[in-house]
């Protein structure tokens, strides 16, 4: 045992920005201050938020590159065949699809909407994953016509594309999705074969059987923001059983594993005790799971390992500036000046409706489809001395489920304050909603620090512009 004692050191940013705290234990500690976040990487956000307007989607080129780069590292060190895919869905901003094909990655697409999107990049067939449940009939002919690799998902599918392979010239690469209990609940099993009944077996069989076809890849996705390194293990492992089992039924070797996505960001569920970084694995100890398992292969048998993260690359990239536009709830009792008694009042602090005061910010649900699920870390721009008080967040809509933050410790605000909130770069711009409000515009920060406009704040011509009005109703 080591002689030297090292106190544990104490922090006012409870949970926030010292993860190795002794503070960030006591979970049920509040500090004084709210810790607050005055610039993106090196940039002002009230700067931001006044020269681009409010909200504001901010994304950090530096961090998504950091990650991507981050992610080669934790894989090649450990598995040198391993290469990645872009899953579009989790944020398909021609930017960023963009910035990832610079890192090297191939795009992994889910729809026909978003084939369409990274062809119009110039993204060649042969470097698209076609994924999902449903792809439309023309979708599917033209990938297969581009050589795009379709990960088939059903039999119905299956058929289709024999159909389709009988005009082809072949063979056509194609990927079977396999549905598998990693030891994850609940087991994903709306897509794809199942492993355990032989499902998937029986599907590899009649891809092989056609001599249009060549069976490409094996893939699953157990789930997203899987907190269990243990379960890719799982995954790996009964994925290299069933390529081990149709090699030896079939003498077919599949080229390649695909692991899918599913890694967690630095993101905390509601309810969920922080700091994140404690909370959630590295992504090195994933990259160890899933490579132990393929490096148990002898050499000539390793396959290509496939990955198609989303959220685990480009969550912490992303912000969303916010102003308060509204203060509520300034009623609130005080020991002082209240016949309240000293147990009433504190119930009504914890519990009460009226008690808690509460800001309405200019963003909302219909931008944070994600609130649900996650509370993000919110963050005024300016520091502010007062002590931090039970607060919560409304957004701007016209509906009472429009609450960011239930319970967030903040000092006073006012209307005008900027406030962010992280991480937000995954799975909300892009399911974002056009209800009652415009939405906002996004900036990339470059690395250099220059904030670019990727997307221009929506106008009444962009929602407007598809509507048509029948003569009968026509505007005189
Ligand atoms: C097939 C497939 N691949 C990749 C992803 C990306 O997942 P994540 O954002 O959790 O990495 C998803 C998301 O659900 C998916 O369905």
């Amino acid at each position: 045992m080591s002689e030297l004692y090292v106190p544990p050191q104490i922090s006012g940013e409870l949970g926030q920005a010292t993860p190795k705290a002794a503070a960030d234990r006591n979970f049920f500690a509040r500090s004084r201050q709210a810790p607050s976040l005055s610039e993106i990487d090196g940039v002002s956000v009230e700067t931001l938020a006044s020269r681009f307007g409010s909200p504001l989607f901010v994304y950090s080129e530096r961090d998504l590159r950091t990650k991507a780069r981050r992610m080669r590292r934790a894989f090649q060190a450990r598995y040198p065949k391993t290469s990645f895919a872009w899953s579009v869905k989790t944020n398909y901003l021609n930017a960023i699809i963009q910035l990832f094909r610079k890192e090297g990655w191939i795009a992994e697409v889910v729809s026909d909407f978003e084939y369409d999107k990274v062809r119009k990049l110039r993204i060649p067939g042969k470097e698209i994953i076609f994924n999902g449940p449903y792809k439309p009939a023309a979708a599917l002919k033209r990938a297969i016509s581009e050589g795009a690799l379709v990960h088939v998902d059903n039999w119905d599918e299956l058929s289709h594309l024999e159909e389709l392979a009988r005009d082809a010239k072949g063979p056509i690469q194609l990927g079977l999705r396999v549905w598998l209990d990693a030891g994850i609940r609940p087991v994903w099993s709306k897509f794809g074969f199942a492993l355990a009944n032989g499902e998937a077996e029986r599907a590899a069989a009649r891809v092989i059987g056609n001599p249009k076809f060549r069976l490409h890849t094996l893939h699953c996705h157990i789930g997203t923001y899987i907190l269990a390194p243990g379960a890719y293990r799982v995954a790996a492992q009964k994925l290299v059983m069933l390529r081990e089992r149709i090699n030896a039924k079939h003498g077919h070797l599949v080229d390649c594993l695909n692991l899918g996505g599913g890694f967690p960001s630095h993101s905390l569920l509601h309810g969920m005790m922080g700091p994140a970084e404690t909370a959630v694995p590295p992504i090195e100890d994933y990259a160890e799971a899933i490579a132990n398992v393929l490096n148990e292969l002898p050499v000539k048998k390793r396959p290509l390992l496939r990955l198609e993260s989303g959220r685990c690359l480009v969550d912490e990239a992303g912000y969303l500036l916010t102003s308060v536009v509204a203060v509520k709830g300034i009623n609130r009792p005080s020991i002082a000046n209240s016949d309240l008694s000293g147990r009433d009042y504190k119930e009504r602090i914890v519990l009460g409706e009226d008690s808690k005061v509460g800001y309405v910010l200019d963003a909302g649900i219909n931008l944070l489809y994600t609130a649900a699920w996650y509370q993000f870390d919110v963050r005024p721009a300016r520091q502010a001395s007062t002590p931090a008080a039970p607060s919560r967040l409304y957004g701007p809509l016209c509906m009472a489920i429009d609450v960011v933050r239930e319970n967030v410790d903040l000092p006073p605000l006012a209307a005008g304050d900027v406030l962010s909130l992280h991480p937000v770069g995954a799975y909300n711009f892009v399911q974002s909603m056009q209800f009652i409000n415009y939405r906002p515009a996004i900036i990339l920060l470059s690395e250099d620090g220059t904030p670019e406009v990727i997307r221009s704040r929506e106008t009444l011509e962009d929602i407007d512009g598809p509507e048509r009005l029948p003569a009968h109703l026509s505007v005189a």
